[in-house]
């Protein structure tokens, strides 16, 4: 016999609504610079140039477009764990590169003596867990999908599992999990890269807003799963069978 119970069904508007809405979050912020221009860990502003470093790249732009023709921002192509630098300019003023070329860009292609790390590989790498949190959501939500009516007669592993939803709620503690160590780590990336922008003559460093959208994330998960776990303890009756 199959006995696996949980008190409550998170078939309900209670778990999915803010669970979906959390990783709805956690999938959006993913596509960040250069996919997305909204999204990114840090921003730095030089005299009339700006550069915004995303998980996957980062993309320069002009403050001022005055007088300007043609394209007023360039990025980088798509990296997964790329080291971005500043090129130092030592002689004039200090400006972010404004030409369509992935290592002027990230700064690859600037002599080692005379560029700033601003973050390396191993600080952009720990992205994939933002990707991560958003693949078990995914799942955690795909989960409630059938019915266990539809997976088997009442008499059937498939309908006992799906009936009493505890795929879905480790899969939602997971990603919730998930989403709360992202934001913690997005921190840990993204104030030591605004201080080194900042450390940088000519140079202003802001923080980004991934990380803002992590830790609502992973709230809104937990009301969900708290809705669940916390409902009263009364036998629920089962209306999706
Ligand atoms: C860049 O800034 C300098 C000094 O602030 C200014 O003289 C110049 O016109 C600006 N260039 C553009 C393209 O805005
Ligand atoms: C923008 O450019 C115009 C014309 O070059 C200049 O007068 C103005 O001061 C600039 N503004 C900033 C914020 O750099
Ligand atoms: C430094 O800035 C000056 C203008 O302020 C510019 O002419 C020169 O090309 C820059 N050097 C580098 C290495 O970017």
């Amino acid at each position: 016999m199959v006995s696996l119970r949980l008190n409550n069904s998170p078939r309900v508007p209670s778990f999915w609504g803010p669970f979906a809405l959390g990783a709805v979050l956690m999938l959006i912020s993913t596509f960040s610079e250069p996919i997305w221009q909204n999204f990114y860990i840090v921003r730095g502003t030089a005299a009339n140039t700006t550069v915004k470093v995303g998980a996957w790249g980062a993309c320069t732009a002009l403050r001022n477009t005055t007088g300007v023709n043609g394209p007023t921002s360039w990025c980088s192509d798509k990296h997964s764990g790329f080291d971005y630098y500043v090129e130092l300019n030592t002689t004039g003023v200090q400006q972010f590169p404004t030409i369509a070329d992935d290592a002027a860009i990230l700064g690859t292609d600037a002599p080692a003596n005379n560029r700033a790390l601003v973050i390396g590989s191993g600080a952009t790498s720990t992205y994939w867990l933002h990707v991560a949190a958003v693949i078990t959501g995914g799942l955690a939500c795909l989960s409630l999908i059938m019915k266990p009516s539809q997976l088997g007669s009442e008499q059937s592993r498939l309908f006992a599992l799906q009936k009493s939803g505890i795929l879905t709620i480790l899969l939602a503690i997971t990603a919730c999990i998930l989403s709360f160590v992202c934001f913690i780590v997005e921190i840990i990336v993204a104030i030591p890269a605004r201080n080194k922008l900042n450390a940088i003559p000519g140079i202003t460093g802001h923080l980004g807003n991934i990380q803002w959208f992590s830790l609502p994330s992973s709230v809104c998960m937990l009301v969900g799963i708290l809705s669940v776990l916390l409902r009263s303890t009364v036998q629920h009756e089962y209306v999706d069978l």
